[in-house]
């Protein structure tokens, strides 16, 4: 024997158990930061390659480049914007983003990823 009321009540209490962290967490959702660029990148204007593309997936590149430096030897990375780059983590997207701390890690936290990186690649010294 079903007896629909209580289903539907259990259902109902189930259904906003779930919900329960989005419910709770709209209005104080803390504001994602923004990224704060260099006078070097500024100077630059772009990334090594388009910010759509860079935002989502530059740990996709990074595996990329250790892989293919690495394992092959390929130093230099042509992108899509013509330039060619040489792919490293400390040469190449530290110097420009040499503001580790507000650029990449505040982020980061903020996205609660932590990269083992900086384990054995140097973190670039910042001023303060
Ligand atoms: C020549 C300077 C330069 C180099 C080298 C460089 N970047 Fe950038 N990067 C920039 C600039 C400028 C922007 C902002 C681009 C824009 O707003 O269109 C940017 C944006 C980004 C962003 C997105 C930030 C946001 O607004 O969300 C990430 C992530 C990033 N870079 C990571 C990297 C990584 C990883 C590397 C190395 C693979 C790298 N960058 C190399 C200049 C550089
Ligand atoms: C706009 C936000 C943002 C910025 C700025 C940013 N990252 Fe990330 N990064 C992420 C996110 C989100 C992930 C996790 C993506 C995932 O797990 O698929 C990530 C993952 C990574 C990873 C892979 C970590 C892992 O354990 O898999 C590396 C490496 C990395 N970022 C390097 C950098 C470096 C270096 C910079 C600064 C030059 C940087 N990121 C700046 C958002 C950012
Ligand atoms: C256990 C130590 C270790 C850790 C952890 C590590 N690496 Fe490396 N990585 C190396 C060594 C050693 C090389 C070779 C250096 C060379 O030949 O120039 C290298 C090379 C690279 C290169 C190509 C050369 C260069 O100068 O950057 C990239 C890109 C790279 N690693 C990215 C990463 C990223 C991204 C992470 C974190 C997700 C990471 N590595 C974590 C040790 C490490």
């Amino acid at each position: 024997m079903y007896d629909k009321g209580k289903i539907l009540i259990g259902l109902g209490i189930g259904v906003l158990i779930l919900l329960f962290p989005f419910l709770y967490s709209v209005g104080k959702a803390a504001k994602a930061p923004e990224p704060v660029l260099t006078e070097k990148a500024k100077t630059a204007k772009e990334c090594v390659e388009p910010l759509a593309f860079i935002k989502a997936r530059h740990m996709e590149l990074l595996d990329r480049w250790r892989q293919e430096v690495v394992r092959e030897d390929i130093r230099y990375y042509k992108s899509s914007n013509g330039k060619t780059y040489y792919k490293s983590l400390q040469v190449t997207c530290m110097e420009c983003h040499s503001n580790k701390s507000k650029f990449c890690d505040q982020c980061h936290n903020y996205m609660g990823v932590s990269p083992f990186c900086w384990d054995c690649h140097i973190a670039p010294k910042e001023n303060g």
